[in-house]
């Protein structure tokens, strides 16, 4: 017989059926058409930021490709977010590219999204437990 607290396994059930939050990160002229915002949720670091057209988006700060900080060595161009690293390029759904001089557009690694929302002047990121366990 055990004593005490819950078993590793017990947290993990407990933490799944948590239900899923949305928390409010930025206030909406935080990031503005071509703007970017790095955040920080519990151990999440992340970026927002918003497409010329206005598309808010939400992604993991570090480029798929070799850890960059997008926060730091990204810019908005258009509808996506390029890494100026070695310009690697990723959409709102968070699918990365590279773009050619001459044009052509090959499949790179995607970067990770997160769900964001816009509600009475606030930004609000969709979090569950899975997305802050350690
Ligand atoms: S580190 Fe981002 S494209 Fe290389």
């Amino acid at each position: 017989m055990r004593g005490g607290g819950p078993s590793d396994s017990d947290t993990e059930g407990l933490l799944s059926s948590l239900p899923t939050m949305w928390r409010d990160v930025a206030g909406i002229a935080d990031v503005g058409p071509g703007g970017m915002l790095p955040i920080s949720v519990d151990a999440l670091e992340l970026l927002l930021w918003r497409s010329v057209e206005g598309r808010l988006a939400a992604c993991d700060r570090r480029c798929p490709h070799q850890w960059a900080d997008l926060g730091a060595a990204g810019a908005v161009d258009g509808e996506e977010l390029v890494c100026l690293s070695h310009h690697w390029r990723f959409d709102a759904a968070g699918w990365g590219s590279k773009l050619s001089v001459t044009g052509r557009r090959d499949e790179k690694a995607p970067v990770e999204v997160y769900e964001v929302e816009e509600r009475e002047g606030r930004i609000r990121l969709r979090i569950d437990s899975s997305m802050t366990a350690d």
